[in-house]
């Protein structure tokens, strides 16, 4: 018997490139591990009429740890029936933390001295997903909670803790003193009891501003549901783009680990998706479950392989996204 059970859902458009790139990496580096392949997604309530079914459930629960590929969510009106999967399973399992990781990478164009996280809260927040219409009125609940923040606020000063030391905790209580200003105070609530650790706070436009001109400033920065959502492709592209950006999310009973694009319909079946925000994604999940010798090695070669080439299209390269695979399994070696 394996030594782990992994659940692999490609989900919509380039998830059928990158999971299956990113399980052959993990093949090539000997992670000892038993795959169960589920499915989710746009793609899937179109021919079903559901976005996840209950084989899903089973699979994602009886299994270490999940790898995501990526859903689609259609704008505007939703079909009936319709809903986003990730998001579903992120509320489902309480995955309340959204760990983003951005490090600087031998990339070109990547700023030089980026090494933070970005912890989002992922169950509450404007994603609860509960708008309505009167007329020409569009209305959109917000819902934070005292325990949700407490919750994540923790997560993020224990993390912080495990790394430089500094929190910054992200927020608009300024304009939103109720629901912004419970998130916050929450928190700092809790950090003032946290020897040793340096916490700030940041209004979230001036994060964003701040994000630009100094990343270097930050360690590991705490925030809302949507602000995170954003500042997070916003670090992504300080240091090469939403191809290599990878994210976990993890609860107390389970972890699905994701990259934090989505399912790039523009490049999708094409196989010049990067597969490196899926590897690194399933780094990730190997420190999560406890093999960090893989996670380490298969870090390594990415790192050689986007050092040295064949790059992807989207880092100014010419490789597909097997040719890429190819090279990190080789640099494993
Ligand atoms: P996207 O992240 O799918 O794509 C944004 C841009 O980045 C596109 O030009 C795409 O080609 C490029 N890109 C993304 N990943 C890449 C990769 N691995 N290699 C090379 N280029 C890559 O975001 P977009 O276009 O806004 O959304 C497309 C769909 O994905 C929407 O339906 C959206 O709801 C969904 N989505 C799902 C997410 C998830 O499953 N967690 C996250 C973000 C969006
Ligand atoms: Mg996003």
């Amino acid at each position: 018997m394996a030594n782990y059970r992994i659940c692999l859902i490609e989900g919509d458009g380039i998830g059928h490139e990158v999971i299956p790139a990113t399980r052959r990496v993990l093949e090539a580096a000997g992670f000892d591990a038993e795959y169960v392949t589920a499915e989710a997604g746009y793609e899937y309530f179109l021919d079903h009429g559901t976005s996840v079914p209950q084989a899903t459930y089973d699979a994602v629960e009886n299994t270490h740890a999940t790898l995501f590929g990526a859903a689609t969510s259609p704008s505007g009106e939703k079909p009936d029936g319709f809903f986003g999967a990730i998001r579903h399973l992120r509320r489902k399992y309480g995955l309340y933390a959204n760990v983003r990781p951005t490090r600087t990478r031998p990339v070109p164009g990547a700023y030089d001295n980026v090494d933070l996280v970005i912890v989002r809260e992922n169950t509450q927040g404007l994603y609860v997903e509960q708008e309505r219409r009167y007329g020409d009125t569009a209305i959109a609940d917000t819902v934070i909670t005292k325990d949700a923040s407490d919750r994540i606020g923790r997560f993020a000063a224990d993390l912080a803790m495990k790394r430089g030391k500094r929190l910054t905790v992200v927020h608009k209580a300024n304009v939103l003193p109720i629901t912004q200003g419970l998130f916050l105070n929450t928190i700092l609530d809790h950090t003032a009891t946290v020897e040793g650790l340096n916490t700030s706070t940041m209004i979230v436009d001036n994060a964003a501003m701040q994000l630009v001109r100094n990343p270097g400033q930050f360690d590991v920065m705490v925030m809302t549901n949507m602000f995170g959502d954003i500042l997070s492709d916003l670090a992504a592209g300080l240091v090469g783009g939403l191809g290599i950006a990878a994210s976990g999310n993890v609860g107390d009973q389970f972890g699905i680990f994701e990259s934090v694009h989505g399912s790039a319909p523009d490049i999708a079946g094409q196989g010049v998706a990067n597969p490196t925000a899926s590897i690194l994604a399933a780094v990730l999940m190997l420190d999560h479950i406890g093999d960090h010798e893989t996670a380490r090695r298969l870090d390594n070669a990415v790192n050689k392989v986007l050092a040295e080439g064949p790059r992807t299209r989207d880092l100014g390269g010419t490789a597909g996204t097997n040719e890429f695979t190819d090279a990190v399994i080789k640099a494993l070696a």
